[in-house]
């Protein structure tokens, strides 16, 4: 059954481990084997949206809802991060740095139950292709909010620092989109 008291307690026991990440990794994996659990405690999720669970200077725990089709242009973390999805599916798209750009490396469809470890290195984009929202715990191995880091331009390729408000913005429309097809249906 899943508690997010305890998901914390168990995480924050897992930064004592000498494999933090792969110990995390197993204690998302068991989360999201059952999804009715998680939804059940962390309530169902109506619009696209980041939740903190948690945050302190060595673990972020998020709860992300991707709307409809959303789109998140490429970004990194320069932390680990672990991702396990509890409904629905997402597409990856990874980059590596190459010259003043970034060369696309390769894709992985992320679909509910899957938990995947990221390295503190990863570059991606985020796609939802599906027409309902995408739900997941991301657990990040550091203070995710605080941490500079860069976004790239989805067209160019351009780097530029990472903007916050960018991206709440990117939210904002997937729930302009959202509510206008409730408003239609
Ligand atoms: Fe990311």
């Amino acid at each position: 059954m899943f508690q997010k008291e305890r998901f914390i307690e168990e995480c924050r026991a897992a930064l004592k481990e000498s494999d933090t990440q792969g110990a995390i990794l197993e204690i998302v994996a068991r989360a999201v084997a059952d999804p009715q659990q998680i939804i059940l405690a962390l309530g169902e999720q109506k619009l696209a949206g980041v939740e903190t669970i948690y945050r302190a200077d060595d673990l972020t725990i998020l709860n992300l809802a991707w709307g409809p089709q959303m789109k998140l242009h490429p970004h990194d973390h320069r932390m680990w991060a672990v991702i396990g999805i509890y409904g629905g599916s997402e597409d990856n798209i990874f980059y590596s740095r190459s010259r003043d750009s970034l060369t696309q490396h390769g894709t992985r469809r992320l679909n509910t139950k899957d938990a995947i470890p990221l390295g503190e290195t990863v570059i991606h984009a985020v796609v939802n292709p599906l027409d309902r929202l995408t739900v997941a715990i991301h657990v990040y191995g550091g203070d995710f909010f605080a941490m500079p880091r860069s976004e790239w331009d989805p067209k160019t390729l351009e780097e530029r620092p990472y903007d916050v408000e960018h991206t709440m913005r990117v939210f904002e429309e997937a729930n302009e989109q959202l509510r206008a097809m409730k408003t239609l249906s």
